[in-house]
């Protein structure tokens, strides 16, 4: 079992060289959906997939599939992968360490003289972040079938350019219709990923096994006031869609934390008003709202507090209210038989682990819907993610790459 040998150094090369490929000035990573850098970053990917001597195709929303075959054809394959987009502002590590640590977990078992009976898919799904149209994970919502295509070719970025025409403009025109998976067409699926918490590094442990995603979800607030001249206009003739959006932030704090749980987060995350002038009466305020728990009844009480405060909010400040849930998802549960062989994998390894809930969502949320699933965790310092400062170390990253290769080749033996 320990015959496996990670190349570490190649692997850092390599995130270290698609960290350069962002829209910002690096070490900022920035890599938008469908942006050029995004397309380029996909490009990289591809070109280590293809040394890797893996089979490549895409799908319509542009979810890339590298396939190492297996001896048995008819068999169902093993999946793994994770996401290259990054959100405004990020680190090199979120979903990169998932798909390049993929990509060296293959080549390694291939090194290693492995031949699984069943193929070993890597999928590098698109827009697991949710910059571009406000909702995230949009390739795996639509393999799962959660997502459907039509309800897809209704979304809209800030500029109102749609969907249909971002994926074809990078390349993916065909139809929607046939990106969904049937149930159970892979036999597992296992997703590498930093943590985006403190627990394993704090607890000194080198892999964490998810038994459960949080639930998340995410409201969209369009708010229109009267806006005038910030001389002129006297306070209690005021329609200010700005203060009105205000109200409604510290309404998403007051939900959040009033449940008594300490599982319950809420953020505003997107305020913006316009006209966006010093001198102006905001007319106009879009706020999107992320709001989690890993429990969905908890969850799903803060939603509704926090939709009534705002329908209350602006009707005593005469400001119009648009609001709309962009995504309410169930939490997600991994298969216990998965967790229980990465847990055994671990053991075999001498390499320390825990159970953990994934606070932070992933493609595999949607996965699990398809297919026995789990995630394995890598620590990540002072558990900062979503930050150009966001790291794990050559030597974290390492036993999460074998553990993933580990259980790629027992799931497809
Ligand atoms: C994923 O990036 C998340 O926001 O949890
Ligand atoms: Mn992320
Ligand atoms: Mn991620």
């Amino acid at each position: 079992m320990n015959s496996i040998r990670v190349d570490i150094q190649r692997l850092q090369r390599e995130i270290d060289e698609l960290a350069l490929i962002t829209e910002a000035e690096p070490p900022v990573v920035t890599r938008v959906l469908f942006s050029e850098a995004d397309l380029r970053g996909r490009e990289f990917v591809k070109k280590l997939c293809r040394e890797a001597g893996l089979a490549l195709r895409a799908d319509a929303i542009g979810n890339i599939f590298a396939r190492w075959d297996g001896a048995d054809g008819k068999l169902s394959p093993v999946a793994t992968g994770s996401h290259i987009d990054a959100i405004p502002n990020a680190g090199r590590y979120d979903g990169v360490v998932g798909v390049l640590g993929a990509i060296e977990a293959i080549r390694a078992l291939k090194k290693s003289g492995c031949r699984p009976q069943r193929a070993i898919e890597l999928i590098v799904f698109t827009a697991e972040e949710p910059t571009r149209f406000g909702i995230g994970c949009i390739g795996s919502r639509l393999l799962s079938g959660v997502l459907s295509p039509e309800k897809a070719a209704t979304f809209r970025d800030r500029d109102g350019k749609g969907l249909d025409e971002w994926r074809q403009g990078a390349g993916y025109t065909g139809s929607l219709d046939y990106i969904r998976l049937p149930k159970d067409c892979y036999a597992a699926f296992v997703e590498l990923h930093i943590e985006q918490g403190p627990i394993l590094e704090r607890d000194n442990t080198a892999i964490g096994i998810v038994e459960k995603i949080a639930a998340p979800s995410t409201l969209r607030m369009q708010l229109t006031g009267v806006g005038g001249h910030a001389g002129a206009v006297l306070m209690p003739e005021r329609h200010d869609a700005g203060l009105a959006g205000a109200e409604i932030a510290l309404a998403v704090e007051r939900a959040v934390t009033g449940t008594g749980s300490p599982d319950t987060v809420g953020t505003t995350g997107v305020f913006r008003i316009e006209p966006g002038a010093v001198n102006s009466v905001p007319c106009r305020a879009l706020l999107e709202i992320d709001v989690r728990d890993t429990k969905e009844a908890t969850r799903d009480a803060a939603l509704a507090q926090i939709e009534t405060a705002a329908a209350e909010i602006c009707q005593r400040r005469l400001v119009v209210l648009q609001m709309d849930r962009l995504n309410v998802d169930p939490p997600a549960i991994c298969d216990l038989a998965l967790v229980e062989t990465v847990i055994s994998i671990c053991r075999q390894l001498g390499v320390s682990h825990k159970k953990m809930i994934s606070r932070a969502y992933h493609d595999t949320l949607f996965m699990a819907q398809v297919c026995p699933s789990t995630m394995i965790f890598i620590p990540c310092r002072a558990g900062v993610s979503h930050r150009p400062d966001e790291f794990s170390s050559p030597e974290q990253i390492e036993p999460g790459v074998r553990v993933l290769a580990q259980t790629l080749a027992q799931a497809a033996r």
